[in-house]
Parts: C-alpha cells; sequence; structure tokens
C-alpha cells in the first residue's frame, strides 16, 4: 500500500498545502503526518490509509494551493552514483500501470539546479521500463502518470497520479510566453486564468466574438489587453493612466473612477478585477456584480499578504457561496493558486445558466 502523498506548490506556501489536503483527509476520515520545509516547495505527507485512494477521492480541481500531486513510493535516500536504475526498478513495479513519465524537481533555486539530472534519469527509466514491460507505450492508454521528482542525485521521490485528478503538467506549471505587446506582466495571470478555469474548446464561445468587459483596477492594461486581443469591448477602471497602444484600438473605454463604486450601465459579459486591496472589500464588491447581475462570469483576485492565508481565503470564499445560495443563484466558484500569482490566488466565479 502507498502511504505517501507528496503534494507540490509554490515556494513558501507550505503550510497552506498542508491545511487544505488536511480538510479534505478529515472529510475522508483518513488522518496525515505532513513533513515539510517551509521555503522548501513541496510537502511529503504520509498517511495513516491508502494513498491511491485519497489521490483518487479528492478532486483535485477543489484544490487551491496544491499544483500538482502524486501517491509515492517511501523517499529513496542514498542513491549509489552509478545504477541507480537497479536500486529503483523492482519498486516501481508495485505501482499501477502507466505510459507517461514526468521529470519533476522543486519549484525553488535549488530544485532547479537538479532538473536536468531529474529529465536525464526520468528518460532513461521510461527506456528501461518500457524494455521490460512495467511501463505502456507513450501513446498507449493508462490512467495514471508517473511522477520522478527529484531532490538530488542521492535523493528522489516516484509515485503515480491519476491522469484525470492531476495536473498534465510537469511540476503544474503553465508556461507562458510574454506578449512583448502588452503593457505588463500581471497579463499572464488572466492569460493563465483562462487555460485553467475555461476549457480552451469553449474560449471561441465565452471569451470571444465582441463580448463586452469591465477590468477594474485596470491600469496599466495587460488584463485589459488580453480581452481586446479575444476581440472584447472593455471598460477600464482606474485612476492611474492606460497604455496608450490599448487606447488606440477603439476597443477601450477608459474610467477614471474608484473601483470600489464603478457601476456599469448596461451588464456585461465579464468582470475581472486586479484591484490590490484587503480580500474582504474585493469580495463583498464580486458579491454586488453578482447579486445585481451585472455580468455572466468573473475572474478576481484576491491578495494574500497576511499570515492565516488559508483561513482568509477559506473565509471569503465560504462569504460568497452562503450569500448566493441565500439568493437562490446558481453559481460556480473555483480557486487557484497560479504560477504566475505570487502573493495572491484568483478565483472565478461562472453565473452562466
Ligand atoms: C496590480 S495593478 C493592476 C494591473 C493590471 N491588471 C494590469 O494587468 O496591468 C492594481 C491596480 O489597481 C488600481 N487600484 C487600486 N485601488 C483602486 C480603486 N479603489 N479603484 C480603481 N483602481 C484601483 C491601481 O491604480 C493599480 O493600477
Amino acid at each position: 500500500m502507498l502511504r505517501h502523498l507528496l503534494l507540490q506548490c509554490r515556494s513558501g506556501f507550505e503550510s497552506e498545502c498542508v491545511s487544505e489536503v488536511a480538510d479534505h483527509c478529515g472529510e475522508l476520515g483518513i488522518a496525515g503526518f505532513p513533513r515539510f520545509e517551509p521555503g522548501s516547495g513541496f510537502v511529503l505527507f504520509e498517511l495513516y490509509g491508502d494513498a491511491l485512494t485519497v489521490i483518487q477521492r479528492i478532486p483535485f480541481r477543489s484544490l487551491i494551493f496544491v499544483r500538482q500531486w502524486c501517491a509515492c513510493l517511501p523517499p529513496f535516500d542514498n542513491l549509489p552514483t552509478h545504477d541507480r536504475l537497479s536500486v529503483l526498478l523492482e519498486p516501481i513495479k508495485e505501482l499501477p500501470q502507466t505510459a507517461e513519465l514526468l521529470a519533476e524537481v522543486p519549484d525553488t533555486t535549488e530544485g532547479r539546479e537538479v532538473l536536468s539530472f531529474s529529465t536525464k534519469l526520468a528518460s532513461a527509466m521510461a527506456q528501461t521500463l518500457r524494455q521490460q514491460g512495467v511501463m505502456l507505450a507513450r501513446k498507449a492508454k493508462a490512467d495514471w502518470r508517473m511522477h520522478l521528482f527529484s531532490l538530488s542525485g542521492q535523493s528522489v521521490l516516484i509515485g503515480v497520479s491519476p491522469r484525470r485528478n492531476a495536473s498534465a503538467l510537469a511540476m503544474g506549471i503553465r508556461r507562458l510566453k510574454f506578449p512583448g505587446a502588452a503593457p505588463s506582466r500581471s497579463t499572464l495571470k488572466l492569460e493563465e486564468a483562462w487555460h485553467w478555469f475555461i476549457p480552451q474548446a469553449q474560449w471561441p464561445d465565452r471569451l470571444g466574438g465582441g463580448k463586452t468587459a469591465v477590468d477594474l483596477g485596470a491600469a496599466p492594461g495587460g488584463w485589459t489587453w488580453q480581452l481586446v486581443k479575444q476581440g472584447m469591448f472593455v471598460t477600464s477602471v482606474d485612476n492611474g493612466p492606460m497604455a496608450e497602444t490599448l487606447m488606440d484600438t477603439g476597443q477601450v473605454t477608459h474610467e477614471k473612477a474608484d473601483a470600489f463604486y464603478f457601476q456599469p450601465i448596461k451588464s456585461v459579459n465579464w468582470m475581472v478585477c486586479d484591484v490590490a486591496d484587503k480580500p474582504a472589500r474585493v469580495t463583498s464588491r464580486v458579491l454586488d456584480w453578482a447579486l445585481n447581475r451585472w455580468c455572466d462570469e468573473m475572474i478576481f483576485n484576491l491578495k494574500l499578504p497576511m499570515k492565516k492565508r488559508y483561513a482568509e481565503v477559506s473565509q471569503n470564499l465560504a462569504w460568497i457561496e452562503q450569500e448566493l445560495s441565500s439568493a437562490g443563484i446558481a453559481y460556480q466558484l473555483s480557486a487557484r493558486h497560479l504560477y504566475h500569482d505570487r502573493e495572491e490566488i484568483t478565483c472565478h466565479l461562472d453565473l452562466r445558466q
């Protein structure tokens, strides 16, 4: 039985990962003992129960701070420098069958130094495992994916995640190229949010075709740039200046107003909000927009510079759920600590019904 759960996260968010997974494990009646070093970018959860059950029963998309996860074998800590595979192959045969192997490392400065080692070992491992019939061909269908998470040349973790209940991306990281024409790096947050919250096949329907949007706290315009790129007509609300290039598109109206008081004249398709303020203030604004039906969908950030980040997030999301349920409004609310988010999370509220 596999008893270890490896959780990867942004460095510094290990305790948030622990809190949310511990909450879910509690609901399943499975206790666990987390081990982590602050800033290490990962947590190893030792469970008093079956890690394969836990990783199938907790919906991965309901987790906010966990970027990637796998149920793993006990850590390999003293690998020989020659012929590491001889030590690894037998235990790997205990794992469910896979057709793909992700090479991973902690997302930290030290971790990244081991990436090329991890990639090379993963490639040698996959080749040998396929030769021995332990791993299927790359294009074969398997319900599980294998992970090789390397901490150093001597220390690795090996595990599996369900293909349909984990990130398909190594380390759960969506790497996006910064579009040179965008006015700020923040633009990548909204682009990544779309990748995470909206299935790509639905982008034309939900983002394209001349939709309308309000961007609260828009300056200098990185998020507005993404909305314009999809063909939207945008009202950008901010007292600060918007990039001239955006204003030249003819798709942007700049309202020099306070985002906490601005009201749209007509309902719009999208409201997005990247205002740097207290999470409770942003949540209250999101509720105004939802209860007044001023938009169909929202993407907003909750900034988290405080100590009790998990408690703050849970409180604000619960507040939204409570208010919308009492008002009888159907909704879907999801949240994610995106790769391009720093001390903040990104939320999506879908009110289309
Ligand atoms: C993180 S920046 C937004 C960056 C923007 N999303 C982008 O991609 O370029 C936050 C913005 O919120 C604006 N802001 C803060 N408080 C505001 C308020 N009460 N009303 C309107 N804008 C506000 C600031 O002027 C700042 O431009």
